[in-house]
């Protein structure tokens, strides 16, 4: 089995040292094999998404992500920025399934901006539209606007749009995954105010059918943004398209004050995916040895899930990581009066030895 590992910049090199060291420490004979991503890309090869990068990805088996994006790429026109990389992986691998999970541990109830009653036990899926969308409709630019009030001036656009297909293979990933867990789904749409979102819930309904065991609500995008901090353990799985899931993942991750714990898969439809935490590349703090390897670890941890076929390795990380936690460890972003500080590569190497 071949992963790939591309680290990509800020503090990315540091979080996936310590998950490559976590997966090596596994004994397995997974092949990984290291490629330039982002910023990192576009300084090795001239483009976030390096051609050889890209093919690692598709011939790999998985693909271990850490964080695109830096202030000294900033200049850069659009399509050479650290952000292309991630974007163009998705659509390449056809990566259009999200899974974010927002747990809250008990040990970092206190992380929390919410009162600890609103938050102790959450445990929410979003799943997530990755390929279509706003995101990657068709046309989008600069131009001169055609009619209406503005005529004349110029207008940015971008295009909304879902087909059916798109709609029902993301449909079937949360309720399947309903099904694995507390069996809620909760549709996130403004069926209200866009077509593409009636579209949305109109299909969405049609695949319920073939889940009848499953409970489906469906939300208005502004309603859910106020219910996921009123009131975020009534939900179970979210799904929803790219942009509302783009969004609504924030506030999900926040919920649990520690975006630093937080993993993520994105999946194509034959089980291939790209592993990521959910924060981003943090440039600020990178290189000091300060960041929080959890997510990546866990990360990794859903990579041997849904990717490898080895949930009991999954399990083993997993258990690894809460046991740190237990032992009081912790980074500088979950840092608590009365906690172990401690820093990346210890971090890394606390897990490692509670694998054992
Ligand atoms: C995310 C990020 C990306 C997105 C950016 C970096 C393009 O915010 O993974 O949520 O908008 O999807
Ligand atoms: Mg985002």
């Amino acid at each position: 089995m071949k992963i790939a590992i591309l680290p990509g910049d800020g503090i990315g090199p540091e979080i996936v040292a310590q998950a490559v060291k976590v997966l090596r420490a596994l004994g397995e004979p997974f092949e990984m094999e290291q490629a330039p991503v982002g910023g990192a890309g576009y300084a090795a090869a001239g483009h976030p998404l390096p051609e050889a990068t890209l093919q690692l990805a598709r011939e790999a088996d998985a693909v271990l992500f850490g964080a695109v994006g830096d202030y000294r790429y900033d200049h850069l026109e659009r399509a050479l920025r650290p952000e292309q990389a991630i974007l163009g992986l998705r659509r390449e691998l056809q990566l259009f399934a999200n899974l974010r999970p927002a747990i809250l541990y008990p040990e970092l109830a206190g992380a929390s901006t919410l009162k600890p009653e609103v938050v102790s036990g959450l445990d929410i899926l979003i799943v997530r539209e990755l390929t279509g969308d706003i995101y990657f409709g068709k046309p989008r630019g600069v131009r001169e606007c055609p009619d209406g009030p503005f005529k004349g001036e110029r207008e940015g656009f971008d295009t909304m749009r879902y087909a059916e297909s798109e709609i029902r293979r993301i449909a079937h990933v949360a309720f399947q995954a309903a099904r694995k867990r507390h069996g809620r789904v909760t549709s996130v749409d403004k069926a209200n105010v866009l077509e593409t979102f009636q579209f949305w819930r109109e299909i969405v309904i049609d695949v319920h059918g073939d889940y009848r065991d499953v409970q489906l609500e469906h939300m208005y995008v502004d309603n859910a943004a106020m219910q996921l901090v009123r009131a975020p353990k009534k939900f179970d799985v979210i799904v929803t398209g790219n942009m509302f899931g783009d969004i609504l993942s924030d506030c999900a991750a926040m919920l649990t004050g520690s975006i630093g714990m937080l993993p993520s898969a994105s999946l194509d439809a034959g089980g291939k995916g790209l592993y990521e935490p959910s924060h981003g590349s943090a440039p600020d703090i990178a290189g000091q040895g300060i960041a929080n390897p959890l997510a990546t670890i866990l990360s990794a941890a859903m990579m041997l899930r849904y990717s490898l076929g080895r949930e009991q390795q999954a399990a083993r990380i997993e258990d690894a990581v809460r046991s740190v936690l237990a032992q009081g460890l912790r980074t500088p972003d979950i840092y608590e009066p009365g906690t172990t500080r401690v820093g990346t590569g210890q971090m890394g190497d606390a897990v490692v030895a509670a694998l054992a």
